[in-house]
């Protein structure tokens, strides 16, 4: 069964053919008006969410199916210490389909292990939020026209933003990307990105901590919300906070057709000044996101099983003789579940946890444990 974890799982086809049926669904809406009769989604929202619940929620009624769900862990049986295995389990009964969000990386892979229903990440702590990666890919197409030959300005919290490491993914598979980094030296983007995503695909890049130095340049200004439920230190977070706030005066010298997005929530990184001006894509992008999923939603509902072959993970893994150190990672809260390694990169000696992903680069790292 196909489900979707990581933008990585779709092949710029399959994002080119949800973009097309995104846009057919703008246009023609009432032919998709009943596509998912009779059909179910469950959103299961363990950490709080208004978009990505609601524009889910609107997708699948618009589509002419039912909803169910809850939009905190407090409300559903986690808080009496059920597993996210047996809610997945249990939901499955229920619904046809599963939007998840979970504050613990690696939660909504756990899901899909064990359901038998399509699962989707609705973002899964620092780590993926892929459907708000295709519709920021939507935004770009429908506002720029194009998916190549840009320069994108992302600027904020690199290093926790987990729709920026999502969005570079995605945007480096396409010709003529040029990325400018614009954070504080604290918030830099993980060296992970840079060299597995940036360097490995030949991606031109500039780091600064100047939001104004390359304004010229931008085709696409991408603001994000520095990430406070990320941080440790609750005073590094107030330090940090304010680093970047775009108005009117820092946009002087922007190209006439430049296009600013954010994926919101925003805090205080654009002053609503900018919401008048033309080039803030920012509200037009949240209603693209309800189309990109009703785009995904028909996708997963619809799949013939029968042609989705499960595909055999080959890389040499390493079972239980370690654990994985992010604090953040779903293997610190499900205690059935196998600490599992696998060796992403032969040449480095490269692990990563099969959940959250964490890189560990040191040999035999874990003997020191
Ligand atoms: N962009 C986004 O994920 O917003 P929510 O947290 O409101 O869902």
């Amino acid at each position: 069964m196909r489900h979707l974890i990581d933008i990585k799982e779709l092949t710029v086809e399959e994002i080119e053919e949800l973009i097309k049926v995104a846009k057919d669904i703008m246009q023609f809406p009432e032919k998709y008006s009943e596509k998912c009769k009779h059909k179910k989604l469950a959103t299961l929202f363990f950490e709080p969410s208004t978009r990505t619940r609601l524009s889910f929620e609107a997708a699948m009624m618009e589509l002419g199916g039912n909803v169910l769900g809850f939009s905190e862990a407090k409300s559903s049986s986690t808080s009496k210490g059920e597993s996210v295995s047996d809610t997945i389990r249990t939901v499955g009964c229920y619904a046809d389909i599963i939007a998840m969000r979970h504050p613990k990386e690696g939660a909504p892979l756990v899901a899909s292990l064990k359901s038998t229903v399509p699962i989707i990440n609705a973002g899964d702590g620092g780590h993926n939020h892929p459907t708000q990666t295709l519709t920021d890919l939507l935004t770009i197409s429908c506002e720029k026209g194009r998916l190549d030959n840009l320069t994108i300005g992302l600027c904020g919290d690199l290093k926790f933003g987990r729709t920026v490491h999502s969005l570079i993914t995605a945007m480096s598979r396409h010709k003529n990307i040029k990325f400018v980094l614009i954070s504080p030296d604290e918030l830099k983007i993980p060296e992970y990105v840079k060299e597995e995503i940036l360097e490995k695909n030949k991606i031109e890049y500039i780091e600064t901590n100047d939001l104004e130095k390359y304004m010229d340049e931008l085709d696409i200004l991408y603001m994000t919300r520095v990430q406070r439920e990320r941080f440790l230190d609750e005073e590094e977070y107030l330090r940090l906070k304010d680093s970047y706030i775009l108005n009117n005066l820092k946009l002087k010298n922007a190209k006439n057709d430049l296009c600013i997005m954010h994926p919101l929530p925003r805090v205080n990184e654009i002053s609503t000044e900018v919401d008048s001006d033309l080039r803030a894509a920012y509200f037009r992008q949240v209603k693209y996101g309800k189309y990109i999923r009703m785009a995904l939603i028909l996708k997963l509902v619809n799949q013939n099983n029968e042609n989705n072959v499960e595909k055999n993970n080959t890389k040499k893994e390493i079972i239980n003789e370690m654990k994985c150190k992010n604090p953040s990672c779903i293997t610190t809260i499900e205690q059935e579940l196998d600490h599992v390694f696998i060796l992403t990169d032969e040449e480095k000696n490269i692990y990563r946890c099969k959940y959250c992903e964490h890189i560990y680069k040191e040999e035999n790292w874990w003997k020191s444990i």
